[in-house]
């Protein structure tokens, strides 16, 4: 794709990545691909701003060798420190042997760290402001979105939010980097969804804390370093990344999420039991079945609603395993603020509930009810299943 012109001076110069399979080697992203969005701003001064992963320095070299001649490039912003915006770094510092790198002092230690870079370095302040000419950038710290040493630049003129991570999404761009010429609008907010909640979510609170950092500067367009530009509604994306990040300290909407799993299907059985109750109650629910479905894709749901059944057998005297594995990432992920039930088919000792109660109290979610039962479902299992979903999505309707 070639560079765009996004304001006056200011060029989209990023690069697709179809080819990662796993993101942060963790998450799926073979079918949706990402984008590494890098700015360069050409004024007096010159500017790039963020970079892009090493292994697409080549591609991304082509690109800005469209727009610019890096021999005389001034200043190389680092927003995040993350490899996928600062993999390019060396092979840019030799063809702009004079650009200056800022970055916030944890950025100054990170990059001896990572590159064994020491010179040509300047440190910055929060909320300090560099001229280029026309445009004035002012840096704004913004920690743990989702590192210590993130930051934010902000175009004083141009009213740009260059947030890197912050706002951003999994997706290739197809052709369109705007959220008014994309075809596909759903899909990328979709992929921002289960961006933050792999991504960015156990940081919620440090988003929330950033965008009251710029409740006072107005925004006429999000420049994120993944994903979609946002120039038609910029709010839009902000108010999203709002209320997903509200998600960490309130519960989420009416709806609940299913983590299913089963060997012989004993436990299906009186799970269709369960949703016939929460169907007759008229709440969303979304079915994951946990052998199948990569919990990369499960937390998205899990993040936004504030019911969860956890359908699954007894296994070696725990949980069954790919359903303990949800629950672990979500515990890694914070997921915080749930209604939760639980229901599984074992053959002698059980213990399946007693792991999934345990890891329920390390989440502080509130276990409304639960139940195991010995071998296929009974009439009464499934009398018992049947009640459990109408009272776990009658507390969902509830608010608890
Ligand atoms: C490998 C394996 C390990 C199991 N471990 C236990 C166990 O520790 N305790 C228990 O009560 N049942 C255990 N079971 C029995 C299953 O929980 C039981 O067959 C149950 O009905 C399976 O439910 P499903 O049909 O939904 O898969 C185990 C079954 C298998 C295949
Ligand atoms: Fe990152
Ligand atoms: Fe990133």
């Amino acid at each position: 794709m070639k560079p765009r012109e996004i304001r006056p001076g200011v060029y989209w110069v990023g690069v697709n990545d179809r080819i990662t399979e796993l993101f942060e080697g963790l998450w799926p992203i073979g079918r949706e691909g990402i984008s590494y969005n890098s700015y360069l701003v050409t004024d007096e001064k010159s500017a790039l701003i963020d970079l892009s992963k090493e292994m697409l320095s080549d591609d991304y070299l082509a690109q800005l060798s469209g727009v610019y001649d890096l021999a005389s490039l001034d200043y190389v912003i680092i927003n995040h420190m993350e490899p996928d915006h600062s993999g390019a770094l060396k092979r840019i510092l030799e063809l702009a042997p004079n650009a200056h790198i800022l970055g916030m002092s944890k950025t100054v230690r990170m990059l001896k760290d990572f590159y064994g870079l020491t010179e040509n370095i300047t440190q910055l302040t929060n909320g300090e402001e560099l001229s280029l000419g026309k445009h004035t950038l002012r840096f704004v710290y913004t920690p743990f979105v989702h590192w210590p040493e993130t930051m934010m630049t902000y175009m004083v003129e141009e009213q740009v939010l260059f947030p890197c991570d912050g706002f951003g999404g999994y997706g290739a761009l197809d052709g369109g980097i705007f959220d008014d010429t994309c075809t596909n609008l759903p899909f990328y907010e979709a992929e921002a969804l289960r961006y933050f909640t792999n991504i960015v979510a156990a940081f919620s609170k440090s988003v929330l804390s950033a965008l009251g950092k710029f409740a006072d500067m107005p925004i006429k367009m999000v420049a994120p370093s993944h994903g979609l530009i946002w120039r038609k509604d910029p709010g839009r994306i902000l108010e999203l990344y709002r209320t997903w990040s509200e998600y960490y300290h309130q519960p989420a909407d009416a709806g609940i999420t299913v983590l299913f799993g089963t060997m012989y299907r004993n436990t299906e059985r009186a799970l269709n039991a369960a949703l016939d109750g929460i169907a007759e109650e008229g709440v969303p629910v979304s079915v994951h079945d946990v052998r199948k479905t990569h919990v990369s894709y499960i937390l998205p749901d899990l993040w936004t609603q504030r019911g969860v059944l956890v359908a699954a057998p007894t296994y070696e005297g725990k949980l069954f395993p790919t359903a303990m594995d949800v629950l672990m990432m979500a515990n890694r992920k914070r997921v915080s603020h749930k209604t939760a039930a639980y229901l599984g088919s074992y053959a002698w000792g059980g213990g399946a509930q007693a792991d999934f109660e345990h890891i329920a109290e390390k989440m502080e979610w509130q276990v409304l009810n639960g139940f195991g039962f010995l071998g296929q479902a009974e009439t009464a299992d499934l009398d018992r299943a049947h009640e459990m979903g109408v009272q776990l999505a009658r507390a969902v309707k509830a608010g608890e």
